[in-house]
């Protein structure tokens, strides 16, 4: 029974809450032993939706706990009594992240509700998670759940200080002194090393000597450079990229004259009669949103000779619905990826898979023209 609702007159209620939770701070109560397993029951509701969380960092669930024991629960001691977070995938399915305990704020007595912003740190891999709170005393038996499961949708996504934007990086950098890591190497000798291994991977896919080879996104040339070795005079290269910088750099750096560079837009690629026995796009895709990849791969589609192929890599996680994260480094659900390729016309295949950061993997996929 709320004594204050039956004893207090209601517009003196406010004051008398604040009044009780004033006195009740004063004397924490610490339990000696865990609450018997029958005393043990509570609710927790979700009061509000949270805001996307940033990875690995702290959030805030505004929480409502009510103690239906007939003792009061509170936070210290050897027993404290809190809330744990469990956290699956939006799937439902267990995803490795540990479960966290937060104490409660104050101690509540019986049949008192607590309204908190609990504090707890969102998951280190980025992903759509169901977050399942539950009440608990440490040492002590489980809580008998009083009402529904406390359950909130949280996105995690990267942290939101800036967003990751490839105008302002090139903008800023002075490709006269450091070309390599605008494009991801972190050393001119990562850019040497990655080079031959990108070509590598185009030349078993089928690309010669005679070949034309469209490369978007292609960055300040870590393939035009493997190419310019690679290609013969009968041979094609068009490099694009969305930077102006990157493409006057190339157009400066890369000059055999079958070379050609083209600024390109966010969602297509501005060059017409001629078709491409290759296209690479070489992490691309993972600065991409899954419709906008889609369109780009249409665009492909439309530039690609009979029999050609697409070589693209992407970031898949398990945890995430569709998409999650910034243009940093977008992680994306592979089937839902795969569902808009295939509206473009593509059937694509897995040719490898590296690990990349948590659950997410980088993918590298072939596409072809369907049938
Ligand atoms: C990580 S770098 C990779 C460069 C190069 N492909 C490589 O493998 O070294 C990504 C490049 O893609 C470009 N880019 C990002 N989104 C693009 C888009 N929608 N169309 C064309 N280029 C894009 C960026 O400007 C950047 O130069």
């Amino acid at each position: 029974m709320n004594l204050l609702r039956t004893l207090v007159p209601a517009p003196l209620r406010p004051a008398a809450r604040r009044a009780r939770s004033f006195v009740r701070g004063l004397r924490p109560v610490i339990h000696p032993a865990p609450l018997p397993a029958a005393d043990c029951r509570a609710a927790v509701r979700v009061a509000r939706a949270v805001p996307p969380a940033e990875a690995g960092r702290p959030f805030e669930a505004a929480l409502s706990v009510t103690n239906h024991t007939p003792a009061v629960i509170a936070p210290g001691g050897r027993h404290p009594v809190g809330v744990t977070v469990s956290w699956r995938s939006y799937l439902g399915e267990l995803c490795g992240v540990p479960d966290a305990f937060v104490p409660l704020p104050r101690p509540a007595w019986p049949g008192e509700e607590i309204a908190h912003p609990f504090r707890f740190t969102a998951p280190e891999s980025l992903g759509d998670y169901v977050a399942e709170f539950a009440v608990v005393q440490r040492g002590g038996p489980a809580f008998e759940r009083v009402g529904g499961r406390a359950k909130l949708d949280v996105a995690v996504t990267h942290p939101l200080d800036g967003e990751f934007n490839y105008h302002d990086i090139y903008a800023r950098a002075d490709l006269g002194q450091d070309f390599w890591s605008v494009s991801g190497p972190g050393s001119r000798a990562e850019f040497d090393r990655l080079t031959p291994i990108k070509l590598k991977l185009l030349t078993d896919l089928g690309l010669t000597p005679d070949s034309r080879l469209l490369d978007v996104g292609c960055g300040t040339g870590l393939l035009a450079t493997a190419a310019e070795g690679f290609l013969s005079d009968r041979g094609l290269y068009y490099g694009t990229d969305l930077a102006p910088e990157a493409v006057e750099f190339c157009k400066g750096r890369y000059r055999r004259p079958n070379f050609h560079f083209v600024t390109s837009g966010m969602t297509t690629v501005p060059v017409a009669g001629v078709e491409f026995d290759v296209v690479a796009f070489y992490s691309v895709f993972t600065h991409t949103y899954p419709d906008e990849t889609a369109l780009l791969l249409a665009e492909a589609n439309r530039l690609l000779a009979p029999g050609g192929v697409i070589f693209a890599d992407l970031f898949t996680s398990p945890l995430v619905a569709r998409h999650a994260g910034s243009r940093y480094a977008v992680e994306t659900n592979r089937d839902h990826v795969l569902r808009l390729i295939a509206l473009a016309g593509l059937d694509a295949e897995l040719v490898m898979t590296s690990p990349w950061n948590g659950q997410a993997r980088r993918e590298f996929f072939k596409f072809t023209r369907r049938g």
